[in-house]
């Protein structure tokens, strides 16, 4: 369909990529498509979101959002019917941060030996699957997110060896392993970064350059372009300034990627993570991008590589040449995408990716990550909804609330930790009986929260360090910037596991690379072990019962209440079950709540009332 200025807004949203930008910008700006859906408003021309958007579009905005919408693919995958019952939809995923899980030869950072230690306790969980974040050799600017050598592992983290074992450890136990690519950039010190600084032709058109830089900005604050004097041009960093983009138009590029991922697989890997995969194709040219739109949706520059033009294709490249001759299972993160350019990546029809992840139900709409403001539950729920609802069978959506890159989830619910065995328990419900596939990040099963970091000189991430010296030249005031700091910082999921409450939290028997949070001496596996009434117990069992009943992973969701207070649903398929949420610190009286007795609850009291955080199952005839 060709959009112009006259396009009505309803039918602007009729195609995926309409359908998720428009979505995607109503949403930055803390509303809804359903205003365009369900209201008049739908009938009003696009050229009117300039007054909708209260001023912050204006008309060159509009030209480039057209733009824009003219540009991207818009090919629907087929409906299929049914679901295809694949392990990984029934299975319940672990997310291992190796630098900070543990450290098992003394010298204050995690390693592979240290996760091959503790696989029987991810095992006991009910955990089928690990994610884990990159172990590959690296200078470290980005905590493995910089790849020196695919090849070869981090010294600090082990060897090949460590990690082949770890492979066979995991599968002895019945668990799969899946590990996190970076196809999107490589290290600066990487072989073919220092060949094309060195000139070399062939591996200069392995990166993307520019002799002046255009207005993209990076993720990690700055200009993307890094100058580099050898070659007297500008290198594209979309993240670290050591972390250079490749060319994925340049099919040698390609094909080194998938000899890569094939290397992996060889060696019993299951399948991959990779990261920020939906960014690996930009827009011809590398053009300017519009700084309205991209503030919207994040960064300036983001129209022309969130989708870019040729990602469905390489995509699908990778799985005939890697995944589908090894059967290997893959979650994109894909930053970014809505649910019906997703459906694209991920329709089983498409032979693309298996899952994503997308992110918008981790902030509050209008909101990001730094930004200051109180969490609302109840916003992330038409968010986490639509995903249930409107994605369709073919797709299969994950579940997550915690990972490396975010604070942890309860204590933006619930920053004095009053609630926090509610908090965490409700949050904890949802992930287990809602469809999709469940992440678990490591620690969210006892419960860990952010940290409270006292000074910048305790925090290690660079996005971190980039962002406090940007907003510090801004005119914030130190104490504004601290506070950001802390609301936004990635490091609050990086600080290290709290196995017991000795002095580095069982973690290590040295000084950890990162502040140990003090609340390890009541928040910890240990502890939790031994107490029937724990957040880990609580996992065992939601997780035991979502296995015991097949109707928890493939039923049909209906939601039967969303609230500002209360989300209420119902898994069916031969059994059903309610699930009720009450999504604030107060009681409440309501109807929804049977009688009966539920059969996993946070509250053991029997009570009318919905109790503060209550999140209760119960069975249904
Ligand atoms: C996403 C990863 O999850 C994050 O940790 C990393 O910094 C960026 N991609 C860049 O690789």
């Amino acid at each position: 369909m060709e959009i112009t200025r006259k396009t009505r807004l309803k039918d602007v949203i009729k195609t995926p990529s309409g359908h998720d930008i428009i979505a995607r910008l109503l949403y930055s700006l803390g509303m809804d498509l359903d205003v365009i859906r369900k209201t008049p408003l739908g009938l009003l021309k696009i050229g009117s979101l300039k007054s909708l958007s209260m001023g912050k579009l204006n008309d060159r905005s509009i030209d480039a959002l057209i733009a824009l919408l003219g540009s991207l693919n818009d090919e629907e995958a087929s409906e299929s019917e049914g679901i295809n019952e694949t392990w990984w939809k029934e299975a319940v995923f672990y997310q291992v941060y190796p630098r900070s899980f543990k450290d098992s030869n003394s010298d204050g950072i995690g390693d592979i030996p240290g996760i091959i230690e503790k696989l029987d306790y991810i095992r006991s969980l009910g955990v089928d699957a690990i994610w884990c974040s990159p172990f590959f050799d690296s200078p470290n600017a980005d905590n493995g997110y910089d790849i020196r050598d695919y090849r070869e592992i981090m010294p600090e983290f082990g060897t090949l060896d460590d990690v082949k074992r770890l492979i066979s450890e995991c599968h002895i136990r019945g668990m799969k392993l899946i590990i996190d690519l970076v196809m999107n950039h490589t290290s600066d010190e990487h072989e073919w970064f220092r060949k094309a600084l060195a000139g070399d032709p062939q591996y200069m058109d392995y990166y993307m350059w520019k002799d002046t830089p255009n207005n993209w900005t990076s993720f990690f604050a700055g200009s993307a372009w890094r100058y580099f004097s050898e070659t007297d041009k500008y290198a594209l960093h979309l993240f670290a300034d050591k972390q250079i983009d490749l060319n994925w138009d340049n099919p040698q590029v390609r094909k080194e990627m998938y000899d890569i991922a094939n290397f992996w697989l060889d060696l019993g890997a299951d399948g991959f993570r990779l990261d920020v995969v939906s960014f690996i194709s930009k827009k011809e040219g590398l053009p300017d991008g519009d700084p309205t739109i991209g503030k919207l949706i994040s960064f300036t520059g983001i129209e022309h590589y969130f989708h870019g033009p040729h990602l469905d294709e390489y995509l699908r490249e990778f799985n005939r040449e890697c995944l589908a001759p090894h059967g290997a299972y893959t979650v994109g993160e894909c930053p970014g995408n809505g649910i019906m350019m997703s459906r694209m990546i991920t329709g089983n029809d498409r032979e693309e990716l298996s899952q994503l992840f997308s992110f918008d139900h981790i902030d509050n709409p209008g909101k990001k990550r730094f930004d200051l403001y109180d969490f609302d539950p109840s916003k992330m729920i038409p968010e986490l909804v639509r995903w249930q609802t409107e994605y369709s069978d073919r797709c299969w959506p994950t579940l997550f609330f915690d990972n490396h890159d975010n604070p942890r989830m309860c204590s933006k619910i619930d920053p004095s930790g009053h609630y926090h065995g509610a908090v965490n328990k409700m949050l904890a419900m949802m992930l287990f009986t809602m469809r999709g596939t469940p992440y678990i990040y490591q620690g969210s099963e006892i419960g860990m929260t952010n940290c409270q970091f006292s000074d910048i000189s305790e925090f290690r991430d660079i996005e971190t360090l980039n962002v406090f010296e940007e907003m510090t030249g801004s005119g914030l005031s130190d104490s504004d910037v601290m506070k950001r700091i802390l609301a936004g910082s990635r490091d609050h999921a990086r600080i290290p596991m709290q196995w017991n409450s000795s002095e580095n939290a069982g973690f290590s028997d040295t000084a950890p690379w990162i502040k140990v949070n003090p609340n390890h001496t009541s928040i910890n596996v240990h502890d939790e072990e031994l107490d029937t009434d724990s957040i880990l117990n609580y996992y065992r069992k939601l997780i035991a019962l979502r296995k015991q009943h097949k109707t928890l992973v493939y039923g049909s969701f209906k939601k039967l209440r969303s609230s500002k207070k209360i989300l209420a649903y119902e898994r069916a398929d031969d059994e059903r079950f309610l699930i009720i949420i009450n999504l604030t610190p107060n009681e409440i009286r309501s109807s929804l709540k049977p009688l009966s007795r539920p059969l996993i609850s946070n509250y053991s009291q029997p009570s009318r009332k919905l109790m503060p955080y209550e999140a209760s199952v119960y069975m249904i005839s």
